[in-house]
């Protein structure tokens, strides 16, 4: 039996021996309440109930502003994700209880982090689960905006396909031998510059701080941003949307790009000036780009980015594989059990 040093008021059964204290205990916070905004995959909802009194929305589909504020009262733990609006007004709605604000993403720009510290509230996230799915999708939109994939798939659906193999069906442009400019070397950043390895690809990147140990682990090398713009056959952002990085990539920076370049967005919208960017396609000073992420999500179909050949459009689906949105669910279930139960690991952004 292990002794544990924790406050005997998350035991529910004390047993003391001769020997000393032993606690055999059922862990159970369950007078916690959570509140899951949107309804998240297995196991995080059993590792939940388990310890707390959870309510989950039973759709996967965004509240709507007056249910979301009446449904966070009185919680202890809050589980929100991208397009949850979690301000100071959702902080008020909930009310003092509200201790812990788990992030079901790596990406936490919708919370308000300055209002959840001041109110010391802990604000948690779900790293090194979905860094790689997202390089896997970072590529399959570098590969499907180079080679024309969206636009050849469709021509075989709509039957547009009458005369055979010809010389200039399609023709695109080539991801193997080309140069890559990676913004941000963060943990996705990193995984996208392995896999241009096996393309043959040279690296480049642009990053706050250096990071010399990756160069030469990687073979890549760092330039300035004006550089990476210049040299780059495609560049891929990647990332945190912060004061800094807002809008980032702007009508100069674009105009720095070479006229056969793309530019790949899986990070966040907002990292580049999305008007600047629609200019920039209309007018072919580049020649295209791959998007998972927009300035305001969802974009409708007569965003004008939906009227480019160039460019390739998801729906924010980075980490969208089975496995990585039900590990995303486990460490964002984990953060909260771990925070209440002060062991293992938190993920605390704050
Ligand atoms: C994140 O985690 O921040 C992604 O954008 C959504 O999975």
């Amino acid at each position: 039996m292990m002794r544990r040093n924790i406050s005997i008021s998350n035991f529910h059964i004390v047993l003391i021996t001769q020997t000393g204290v032993i606690y055999y205990f059922m862990e159970t916070f369950s007078k916690n309440k959570v509140y899951v905004t949107r309804k998240i995959p297995e196991p995080g909802p059993s590792i939940l109930k388990k310890y707390f009194q959870i309510n989950m929305n039973p759709e996967p589909d965004i509240l709507d502003r007056d249910t979301l504020l009446e449904n966070v009262k009185n919680v202890d733990a809050l589980i929100c994700m991208l397009g949850d609006k979690v301000d100071s007004n959702v902080m008020d709605a909930a009310g003092p209880n509200l201790k812990i604000i788990s992030c079901y993403s790596v990406g936490y720009d919708h919370v308000d982090i300055y209002e959840a510290t001041k109110r010391k509230i802990i604000v948690t996230n779900t790293p090194n689960v979905l860094a790689n799915t997202t390089a896997d999708l970072t590529f399959s939109l570098i590969l499907s905006a180079a080679r024309n994939i969206v636009n050849a798939d469709r021509h075989v659906r709509i039957g547009n396909w009458e005369s055979g193999w010809s010389p200039d069906l399609f023709l695109g442009y080539d991801v193997n031998g080309s140069t890559l400019g990676i913004i941000g070397l963060g943990e996705i950043g990193t995984l996208v510059a392995k896999r241009a390895r096996g393309f043959d690809m040279q690296v480049i990147y642009y990053s706050k701080t250096r990071k010399r140990q990756m160069e030469s682990e990687l073979d890549i090398t760092f330039v300035p941003l004006e550089e990476l713009l210049r040299r780059s056959d495609f560049v891929s952002i990647h990332v945190l949307l912060n004061k800094d990085s807002f809008h980032m990539i702007d009508e100069s920076k674009i105009k720095l790009m070479k006229k056969t370049a793309f530019i790949i967005n899986t990070s966040r919208g907002q990292v580049i000036n999305e008007q600047h960017l629609i200019n920039a396609l209309r007018n072919k000073v580049i020649a295209g780009a791959g998007l998972d992420v927009y300035e305001s999500e969802p974009i409708s179909s007569s965003n004008p980015l939906t009227q480019f050949a160039q460019t390739v459009l998801l729906p924010h689906i980075g980490s969208a594989t089975f496995k990585t949105r039900s590990k995303m669910a486990e460490v964002a279930a984990n953060n909260i059990v771990n925070f209440f139960n002060g062991r293992g690991i938190v993920h605390k952004i704050n």
